[in-house]
């Protein structure tokens, strides 16, 4: 059992980053329940939890264990909407037959070589991603966070080698509210104390100008020990923010001019979520280099990439970079597999026909309790008023079937599986409408 002491300091941590205090001393009560031998109700898995993991999270007192299409079920057998979709990491559905049986075959067959021999997917792979996004070459990793570093490594080298910077000049720009991860360098571009604070010290080279902000950029690359800005074509983390039409045709615009490198974070925004294959496919724009994730598995394998072409991609010598299972045969299966059911399920068009029904249903939701209703395709976000609390509508909205998460306090993120049917979205715009009218 939790001591007090440790149960004190976990509702203090909890109250620091920013969470509700109520939230935190529920987690601490559940935290100083004696522990079953098994764990039955939802509480016994919350505090197990809490007892032997991190408390580097704080998610909503849900506890799952069965995911089929767009839905999840508890513990308890109840069902509910997905609509977190893991951060847009299920864009295909949960547990897609296709995307399993994938994993399933190459199980069985070879799941890990490394990279010190070559393996027989690997190829295959690459040659499918890269034909299918137009760029001469992919380098394989795992995580999104991973895919932001790799981009930019792969920034750097090209700024010493083709462009000529000084040695250990090169900069690289990111934008306010950022977000790629948790790792060191992705920390040391973030503006949010909660992801920097007490990090330090951070990754030198790094600066950030505001979103949204063509001014700002054009200022920025005047610098010519500037190499790259990475930027995410929406911001899916800092609450869905969607900038100007025409702002990703002038950060194309402004990066060209300047022989900076245009980075584009799709991890989240890519493969279908915002009604596009690629979200910069909006504007018709061709980043230099594109970092891909999360649903390039479909959910269920980690698997990220950075597209880029030779100029670019071939200032990386062995040795130089990599990763024990970067292109791993199990990965790469499950990756096609994941590529296929989006295109082959036509989900990029779904995405922007389901997420055009719901941007405009929320849309008539009282302004009074729902200021904000932005998206793009599936990824969309509702700004509840100050009068009302996000962390609340979704524990109303767990009760009523439909599981979404608050972020920044009071925006809530709706971004379902892409295979929502249009009599499913209209069900759940039941339930939000409902809950919301209900406050
Ligand atoms: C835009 C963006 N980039 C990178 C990442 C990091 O991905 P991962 O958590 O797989 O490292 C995320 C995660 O939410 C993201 O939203």
């Amino acid at each position: 059992m939790l001591s007090l002491s440790r149960t004190c300091l976990r509702a203090a941590a909890l109250n620091r980053v920013g969470t509700r205090a109520a939230s935190a001393a529920s987690a601490a009560s559940a935290a100083s329940r004696e522990l079953p031998a098994q764990c039955h109700t939802t509480e016994d898995y919350i505090s197990r939890e809490d007892q032997y993991g991190a408390h580097n999270y704080h998610p909503l007192p849900v506890v799952l264990k069965k995911g089929e299409g767009v839905f999840v079920y508890d513990v308890d057998n109840k069902r509910y909407y997905d609509f977190l979709s893991a951060y847009s990491a299920v864009n295909q559905g949960h547990c897609h037959p296709r995307i399993i049986e994938a994993l399933v075959d190459q199980a069985r067959t070879l799941t890990l070589t490394s990279r010190a021999f070559y393996n027989d997917v690997l190829g295959e792979y690459e040659e499918k991603v890269t034909r299918l996004l137009g760029y001469d070459k992919l380098l394989p990793i795992n995580t999104g966070v991973e895919g932001g570093e790799t981009a930019c490594k792969l920034a750097r080298k090209w700024a010493y080698k083709v462009k000529k910077v000084e040695k250990d000049k090169a900069k690289i720009i990111f934008a306010n509210n950022n977000f790629w991860g948790r790792t060191l360098a992705a920390v040391s571009s973030s503006t949010d104390p909660t992801a920097y604070g007490e990090f330090g010290p951070y990754m030198p080279g790094f600066s950030t100008i505001p979103y949204n902000d063509l001014g700002a950029l054009e200022e920025a690359c005047k610098d010519p020990n500037v190499c790259a800005f990475m930027v995410e074509p929406i911001q899916g983390e800092a609450g869905v923010v969607v900038p100007d039409e025409g702002y990703l045709k002038g950060v194309r615009r402004i990066c060209t001019e300047n022989n900076v490198l245009f980075i584009a974070d799709e991890v989240q925004t890519g493969l279908c979520r915002t009604g596009r294959m690629l979200c910069v496919d909006h504007e018709d724009v061709k980043p230099d280099l594109v970092v891909l994730g999360k649903a390039l598995a479909g959910g269920v394998f980690p698997v990220s990439a950075v597209l880029a072409n030779d100029e670019v991609m071939l200032c990386i010598k062995p040795g130089e970079h990599g990763s024990t299972y970067g292109g791993n045969p199990l990965g790469c299966k499950v990756a096609m597999a994941s590529l296929d059911v989006l295109v082959e399920e036509q989900l990029a068009e779904n995405a922007e026909k389901m997420g055009q029904i719901l941007r405009s249903e929320l849309g008539q939701l009282p302004k009074e309790v729902v200021p904000v209703v932005r998206g793009k395709g599936l990824l969309n976000a509702i700004q509840i008023s100050k009068a009302h609390d996000a962390w609340d509508v979704c524990l109303r909205l767990k009760e009523n079937g439909l599981l979404a998460k608050p972020t920044h306090g009071d925006i809530i993120r709706f971004a379902p599986p892409l295979i929502i049917t249009e009599d499913q979205l209209f069900e759940c715009i039941d339930i939000i409408k409902t809950t919301i009218l209900q406050m």
